[in-house]
């Protein structure tokens, strides 16, 4: 097992343990800063997220002195598991297609990690020196993966120290990944020519594109975060823009589609589409005067949508229970799920807190839904995010 500072795997890293690839040392600092100084400033960062529906990628360029979006791209993610030769084919030829269309000039990406492949957890440890810091996520990593600490990729993101009980701790962000799908990933980008400068954990890249810029939305009070994907929610409470719990929740879109599914009688394809295309919740008032299809279509999602609510609001019982809890005042959603005409409204009434779209502020952005015509499309949040790496200083 390696620990580091920090969360994020190096590339050069990966490469040189796993390739045996040497980089030519530089020796002295005075040549070391004389390289930096002639080196051309980065402007120009990308970001891929594999999602299970769709791949994004974006390129954010700071040129002007500002981050600004200057391409995008999305495709629908191939069937098949990473891991599997067949399924690894098809997403290669699917990340060379979107590269592609979509213009982003970086050969370096940062590439996310979907919330299945990382254990994430926040803990807390008291306040010791570095060196034994080390020792102790060993020790904390041990007592909730089941998997060899040897296997796997550990990186932290120190959030502060904390006071509970007279005693000072410091609250942190344990993320592991096995290393053998860290070396899996690196292989399908570099076969699809890219170099993954690193790998980022999805929370951190909704709470930089939401929280981290001067423009973000959420920089007063307690908001909760949640971007709704396929088949996964990333659940984020931040108050006062410190990141206070992240979880991944294992619901999202999907059970709409497979609730679609069976009351249509369509493949899970079709109704996916159906559910895209068509897909609306009524207001009361609407459902009064509504036509035999609306109902059955709006029955249809509430069914699976109870079962996301009853995910989401278990680990808002979670939060609550937190010693350092405080009364989320609204909520900032995104992911495609979020594009579900009505599902902003329908969310606001279960949650009886203001729910907006959440929206990075910076321009370049393109619109989303079509369902309701956003200024930003709601899928993007984790792919931007991704981008700001570099740009964003992290919580
Ligand atoms: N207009 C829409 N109405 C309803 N649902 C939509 C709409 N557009 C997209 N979706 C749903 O949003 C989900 C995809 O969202 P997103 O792209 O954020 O997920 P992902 O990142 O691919 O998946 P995950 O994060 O779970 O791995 C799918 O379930 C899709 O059907
Ligand atoms: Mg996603």
């Amino acid at each position: 097992m390696q620990v580091f500072h920090g969360i994020g795997v190096g590339g050069r890293q990966y490469k040189k343990a796993a390739r045996g690839i040497k980089f030519p040392s530089i020796k002295g600092s005075l040549s070391k800063e004389l390289l930096r100084k002639l080196a051309p400033k980065k402007t120009q960062y990308a970001a891929v997220d594999i999602g299970s529906r769709e791949i994004k990628v974006v390129e954010v360029s700071t040129a002007d002195g500002y981050p600004e979006v200057i391409a995008s791209g999305r495709l629908t993610t191939p069937a098949g598991v990473l891991g599997e030769p067949e399924g690894d084919e098809d997403l290669v030829n699917a990340l060379n297609e979107v590269v592609l269309y979509s213009g982003i000039q970086s050969k370096e990406v940062i590439a996310t990690i979907s919330g299945d492949r990382v254990i994430t957890r926040h803990i807390k440890v008291p306040v010791m020196p570095a060196k034994e810091l080390e020792t102790a996520i060993k020790y904390e990593a041990e007592k909730f993966i089941p998997i060899p600490v040897d296997d796997l990729n550990i990186r932290y993101l120190n959030l502060g120290e904390m006071e509970s009980d007279g005693e000072r701790y410091l609250h942190l962000l344990l993320a592991a990944v096995p290393s053998s799908f860290v070396y899996d990933y690196y292989e399908i980008f570099i076969r699809a020519g890219l170099v993954v400068a690193a790998i980022d954990v999805q929370s951190l890249c909704l709470w930089r594109v939401f929280c981290g810029l001067d423009t973000s939305a959420a920089r007063a009070g307690t908001a909760g975060i949640l971007d709704i994907g396929a088949a996964a929610t990333q659940f984020l409470v931040v108050s006062d823009r410190g990141l206070q719990l992240s979880r991944t929740l294992p619901v999202g879109g999907n059970l709409l589609t497979q609730s679609l599914a069976e009351n249509y009688g369509l493949e899970f394809q079709e109704a996916q589409q159906l559910k895209e295309e068509q897909g609306e919740l009524l207001s009361v008032e609407a459902a009064a005067s509504a036509a035999a299809g609306a109902m059955q279509m709006d029955y249809s999602l509430r069914v699976g949508l109870s079962n996301l609510i009853r995910e989401i609001r278990r680990s808002l019982d979670y939060y609550a229970s937190l010693k350092d809890a405080t009364t989320i005042d609204r909520f900032i959603i995104s992911g495609g799920t979020s594009k579900l005409k009505g599902f902003r409204e329908f969310f606001a009434e279960a949650m009886e807190v203001p729910v907006d779209f959440g929206h990075p502020g910076i321009p370049g952005l393109t619109g989303g839904g079509a369902a309701e015509p956003l200024p930003f499309d709601p899928a993007f949040a984790v792919a931007v995010g991704a981008a700001l790496r570099e740009i964003v200083e992290d919580v």
